[in-house]
């Protein structure tokens, strides 16, 4: 079946006939629907202006490639495909980017990279969001002598052969910001455990978890260094960017981002390749400045604004100011920086429905009290901090011990 998929795929894309305005002209000038020598040509054209792009959202994708572009995208997607009729709508936002931009054909790769991006990018975010396992590009055509015929994608959801999709690795980055963030929106809170190596995050994603976490607690344990320090900055790289290939979404615990300078702790962030991050104001024994903590908040959004910025406030886990009052500052001058969510472990229950009514942003709690009764209280998120990395460390010692201890059938391993 996917070998037949992959022939049907081999085949010649529909013809677009050449020239006229709006659509028209733009069909036939992308890689979408060309063959041969101009499909060679227009494919190193597309690739070149994806090199470096770094985009985490499909704004600054548009930013990138086309400023200004996104809404005329919207418009002209739905006509895109040869097989679907021409609106007016989008023949004038074809001609008005013509205008801005030049009849050229750099100017429609660059549209045609964003009508790609558009629709399907959104569709990929909603399936990984939903679990939904059917491809966001559920099909695409081929002619062939008989007429133009339906190919299935199920089983290669980036297609296949010449024109398999080369925004794959920045889609696909774009897709799970996107849907990491939408995880914090639905009607039941997200449950998001935090794993300290690949093998713990692979076990829980494959468990069914749509995101996961990291633990910096875990993370420092792991490696012989204490929590906290700064002293795990390179291991916690290390393990974010293996965690990146996995197939969900994934948020990093970088304690406060491992400097005091804003530009460098938004580099750091933006060199993992994640959907989110926890960046603590918790400072050793006490609590950072909170208009400093801010300056970090705001530079790391200003870096990466797909990047879910989880602002953790320590208050209550170090015992240091631990008032409700300090705690909605503090969150003030965090959401002003533009921070997604807001993290106060150890916040007393009823301390919890205060800040959920003050603020519209999701609150983050870590796991203890049940799951609903979180919910009741308006809770968005709910994460197991270290405590999977505890019950992993004491289950390793018991399980050796019991195997080990005299009188134990040891069976095979
Ligand atoms: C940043 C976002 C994206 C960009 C810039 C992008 C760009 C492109 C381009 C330019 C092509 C045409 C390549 C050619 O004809 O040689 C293409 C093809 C394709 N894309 Fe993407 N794409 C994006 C997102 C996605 C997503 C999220 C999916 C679905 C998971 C997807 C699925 C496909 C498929 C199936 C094809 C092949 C169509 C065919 O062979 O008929 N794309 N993409």
């Amino acid at each position: 079946m996917l070998a037949m998929t992959e022939e049907l795929l081999n085949l010649p894309v529909p013809h677009v006939p050449a020239g006229g305005s709006g659509v028209a002209w733009l069909r036939s000038q992308v890689v979408r629907f060309s063959e041969g020598a101009e499909h060679t040509r227009r494919r190193a054209l597309t690739t070149s202006l994806l090199e470096g792009v770094d985009a985490t959202t499909l704004d600054e994708l548009a930013v990138r490639l086309l400023p200004g572009a996104l809404d005329e995208v919207a418009v002209i997607a739905p006509s895109y495909q040869p097989h679907e009729p021409i609106m007016e709508t989008a023949d004038a936002a074809v001609e008005r980017l013509v205008a801005r931009h030049g009849r050229t054909e750099t100017t429609a790769a660059r549209i045609g990279l964003l009508v790609q991006a558009w629709a399907a990018t959104r569709a990929f975010a909603d399936r990984l969001t939903s679990g939904d396992p059917t491809p966001p590009v559920p099909l695409t055509r081929r002619a062939t002598a008989a007429g133009i015929v339906e190919v299935d994608l199920t089983g290669h959801p980036f297609g296949h052969g010449a024109h398999a999709c080369p925004g794959r690795e920045l889609a696909t980055k774009i897709a799970k910001n996107m849907a990491f963030r939408a995880l914090h929106h639905r009607d039941e809170p997200l449950l998001l455990p935090n794993a300290w190596d690949h093998a713990t995050a692979a076990a829980l994603q494959e468990a069914g978890f749509p995101a996961v976490a990291t633990t910096s607690f875990g993370v420092s344990a792991a490696h012989g260094v204490p929590d906290a320090s700064g002293l795990a900055k390179e291991h916690t790289r290390t393990l974010a960017r293996l965690l990146s290939a996995l197939p969900c979404p994934v948020t990093a615990d970088v304690e406060g981002g491992f400097s005091a300078d804003p530009d460098e702790v938004a580099e750091y962030v933006a060199s993992l390749g994640v959907s989110g991050i926890n960046l603590e104001d918790g400072r050793g024994d006490h609590l950072n400045n909170p208009a400093e903590q801010a300056e970090l908040i705001t530079a790391v959004k200003r870096r990466t604004p797909g990047v879910f910025v989880n602002a953790r406030i320590d208050t209550h886990w170090l015992g240091v100011d631990a008032t409700i009052s300090e705690v909605l500052t503090r969150a003030e001058h965090y959401l002003a920086a533009g921070a997604d969510g807001i993290f106060v472990p150890r916040l007393p229950l009823p301390d919890i429905a205060t800040v959920t009514a003050a603020f519209d942003t999701p609150l983050n709690v870590l796991a203890g009290e049940p799951v609903e009764r979180l919910r009741d209280l308006g809770v968005r998120r709910i994460s197991t901090g270290s405590q999977l990395f505890r019950a992993a460390r004491t289950t390793t010692v018991e399980t050796a011990k019991a195997l080990l201890s005299p009188g134990t059938r040891s069976g095979a391993a």
